[in-house]
């Protein structure tokens, strides 16, 4: 028999449309997903047959699908694809790290930190891109676009000059990172600077795109998860398909909380691991509402003005909110909120270890010391920790912290430069100063 085709699929009502649709939700309005027919996509065997392949690829690559820590996993991605339509710049291939310092300051000594600040834009968001860019290529596309945060913006911006294909992207003024609006300047995109927060911008992209013929690359794109599900495969092939005990991700826009929950489901039910981790969504403090559902039992979502330092997820209305509800309820996972000052003070111990990442991404850290503390996560547990996005992303964040500019945060952990005179006398005091 041949493979069923690939189909959107209601995840509220079950209705299915075609692939090619390019409808962004149900008639009913519950949000689409990417359905394939594993049992006749994949031939010779599950689990085992499936690491092995996709391990394979990445020792002994044969083109540059196989370089690429997305469509390595192109079978469980976008099957039907050619290689030659694939829009990659040998995204993923991200590395785990072991931090000693950030460890003793969670107080959880098993940690892995993914890092997906090493993706060519400096996000995660690639994962999702090199899906959605490519099969808004291969349908024909004439404008990408999207509401971002920054760096949904960077990186729609860098994949759509790749394939030729122009960009407008809509982000909040004064409150979007200049090194994630420099990305999209410089990549060409028509840059749009809205008077409003993300979440208006994210309606107005919505609200307009039939009028303005726009290809939408949100993570309410169906592809997008496709790709992001790789986030998950590849840490687990890092860590010998031994799964670990907890996931812990910051949440904005909740897409990866839904992708995180396709991947595990899906790697599950193909035999690839025999446990399914938990997952913990951290948010701050100043954009909560899924933290908030969750401890009113599901109840509904309530969306907030958000406001927070971590400007990438300073999210109000999280459009994927039905989707990361069955991420978090088919793990038994849970979700959590840290304030700005924990998630400042989590960066510098971060930070100090070396490598570093932007305040979104120090939620995870924030959140898992919480979560210790608290005892829903024991220090001896593994725990798979997500990196979202680069050090160098949001600098003015990391100047302001040292400098102890930023408002209403206390720095406990400042390493301001000084400025001296060029002699070896003022040098040597700066040095013995304590
Ligand atoms: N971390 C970083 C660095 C992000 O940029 C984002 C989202 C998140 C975490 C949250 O991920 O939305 O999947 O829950 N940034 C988007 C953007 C919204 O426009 O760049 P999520």
């Amino acid at each position: 028999m041949s493979p069923r085709p690939s189909t959107l699929v209601c995840v509220l009502c079950q209705k299915i449309y075609p692939l090619d649709d390019d409808r962004i939700a149900c008639d009913c309005s519950g949000l689409l997903e990417v359905r394939h027919d594993f049992l006749h996509i994949i031939s010779g065997g599950f689990g085992h047959h499936l690491r092995h392949l996709f391990s394979g690829r990445r020792e002994n690559p044969q083109g540059p699908a196989d370089k690429s820590g997305i469509w390595r996993f192109r079978e469980l991605v976008l099957p039907g694809l050619a290689e030659t339509e694939m829009v990659t710049r040998g995204e993923g291939n991200t590395r785990i790290y072991r931090f000693e310092r950030t460890d003793r300051y969670t107080g959880c000594h098993q940690t892995f930190y993914k890092h997906e600040g090493e993706n060519p834009t400096g996000s995660f968001k690639d994962r999702g891109m090199t899906v959605a860019v490519s099969w808004a290529k291969k349908r024909g596309a004439k404008l990408v676009a999207c509401a971002s945060t920054g760096n949904t913006s960077a990186s729609v911006a860098s994949y759509a000059a790749a394939a030729g294909i122009p960009a407008v992207i809509l982000v909040a003024e004064g409150k979007t990172a200049v090194g994630k609006i420099s990305q999209s300047l410089a990549y060409g995109a028509k840059t749009v600077m809205i008077r409003g927060d993300f979440d208006a911008a994210m309606h107005l992209v919505l609200d307009s795109r039939r009028r303005l013929g726009l290809s939408v690359m949100n993570s309410v794109n169906a592809f997008r998860l496709e790709g992001q599900k790789t986030i998950i495969w590849e840490a687990l092939e890092q860590l010998d398909w031994d799964p670990p005990d907890w996931i812990v991700v910051p949440g904005g826009n909740l897409g990866n909380t839904s992708a995180f929950g396709k991947a595990l489901r899906e790697a599950f039910e193909l035999g690839m691991i025999c446990k399914v981790p938990r997952l913990a969504v951290i948010q701050a403090a100043g954009a909560d509402p899924f933290c908030t559902a969750y401890e009113n039992n599901w109840a509904k979502l309530s969306p907030v003005k958000a406001d927070t330092l971590a400007t990438a997820i300073r999210i109000g209305e999280p459009v994927n909110y039905e989707k990361a509800v069955r991420a978090i309820k088919y793990t038994q996972g849970l979700v959590t909120r840290v304030s700005d000052q924990e998630i400042m003070d989590a960066k510098a111990v971060l930070d100090s270890d070396g490598v570093g990442a932007e305040p979104a991404s120090c939620a995870t850290v924030a959140g898992l010391k919480k979560l210790v503390a608290e005892r829903n996560i024991l220090p001896h547990e593994r725990v798979l920790a997500i990196l979202t996005g680069n050090l160098l992303k949001d600098s003015e964040a990391t100047v302001g912290y040292h400098r102890q500019t930023l408002p209403g945060i206390t720095a406990g952990r400042p390493n301001a430069e000084v400025v001296i005179d060029p002699t070896i006398e003022e040098l040597e005091k700066v040095l013995v100063r304590p």
